[in-house]
């Protein structure tokens, strides 16, 4: 199975033009293409957006019956495919059917006066979908005659450069089976694994990882014999498994950081104890820690050297999806600060949350 990486990501959402509007102006991806009845993709409307080499789609139903449509219902605005980019769409869904993956969408060609991409589509965790994604010719083609590229890439200094990793969470007791259903179907190997306890409560996490090493999922699933937490608070509110986090590598992530936070967006704080101790724990560091303190940056380390890392607040009304950035200074695995840092960050912030008297926004 030659799984090369994420070709792109697509969030089901309530307004796409909305969405659009947060990811463009807050974020800074750019608006890049659309597609919706026009283009034949009946009951929807899909705009691309772009950020470097990260492609995410933006897609409404506008029927009821639409599946984007039915996923914003259950679970809320989401991620609900994670594209895979491949040599031989047709070939790999074929295989991935016959090891057991459940068959969504039979290959498809798309074929443009400059492109021609293969798609087909596989059950993967919860609702979320794998999309397989052949590309021959021109790459910016997108998705020729469904989501069609309107305008060219601005120059820009790009504050993001890739999609890292994917968080995912499922129910308790689902871990090991999502384990295997990712080594036995997708030949995904396991990097990591480790059981994670915070103030009572407890999770297990194993990372998953394409043999390629380019796409990569956290999988996070609750201790159901400890006191619920923000994991649970996910799979109570998202309505099961699905993606909790979107990491983004960062080449820069002081810049970055600074930079989305003029736009509007709004990082997780961090105590100011925290960076009392960073060096004691982590190392030195080679960054001004005031800026890091000031910015609320996190960083930890592993065997092959540092990560800075920041998560967002969800924007979203059930508090679940949000995004990461990280800057990889050598660490490749997860190291335990990694998760724990986001564990005890987000409780930080439902309690917080929960400290609000009622009628005031928050
Ligand atoms: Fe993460």
């Amino acid at each position: 199975m030659d799984i090369r990486g994420t070709d792109h990501i697509e969030l089901y959402v309530g307004d796409a033009r909305q969405a659009a509007f947060y990811f463009g102006t807050a974020v800074g991806f750019q608006l890049r293409g659309q597609g919706g009845p026009e283009t034949g993709l009946a009951g929807q409307r899909s705009l691309l957006l772009t950020h470097a080499d990260i492609r995410m789609v933006l897609t409404t139903g506008l029927t009821a019956a639409h599946p984007a449509a039915e996923y914003v219902r259950r679970h809320g605005d989401g991620i609900a495919v994670v594209a895979l980019e491949v040599d031989d769409a047709a070939g790999a869904y074929a295989e991935l059917v016959a090891r057991g993956a459940t068959g969504v969408s039979r290959p498809r060609t798309w074929t443009g006066a400059h492109a021609e991409v293969v798609t087909a589509e596989v059950g993967g965790f919860g609702d979320v979908l794998h999309r397989l994604v052949e590309r021959r010719g021109d790459r910016d083609g997108f998705l020729p005659g469904g989501i069609e590229v309107t305008a060219p890439a601005a120059a820009q200094r790009p504050l993001l450069a890739e999609i890292d990793h994917l968080a995912v969470c499922v129910p308790p007791g689902q871990l090991a089976e999502t384990v295997r259903y990712y080594e036995r179907v997708f030949d995904f190997a396991q990097i990591f694994t480790e059981h994670i306890e915070v103030a009572g409560q407890a999770m297990n996490s194993t990372v998953v990882q394409s043999p390629s090493g380019r796409v990569t999922l956290v999988l996070l699933e609750p201790d159901a014999t400890r006191r619920p937490g923000q994991i649970d608070a996910f799979l109570a509110e998202h309505h099961g498994a699905g993606v909790q986090h979107l990491g983004l590598r960062t080449d820069d992530i002081v810049t970055a950081v600074g930079a989305l936070g003029e736009r509007g967006v709004r990082f997780a704080g961090t105590p100011g104890s925290y960076y009392d101790a960073l060096e004691e724990r982590v190392g030195p560091v080679d960054a001004p820690l005031e800026r890091l303190r000031d910015l609320n940056i996190l960083v930890d380390s592993d065997h092959g050297g540092q990560l800075l890392q920041i998560f967002t607040e969800s924007v979203h009304v059930r508090r679940t999806l949000f995004l990461e950035l990280i800057e990889r200074r050598g660490a490749r695995t997860f190291g335990s600060g990694n998760i724990k840092a986001l564990y005890e960050a987000k409780e930080r912030e439902l309690a917080a949350a929960a400290a609000v008297p009622q009628g005031v926004t928050a």
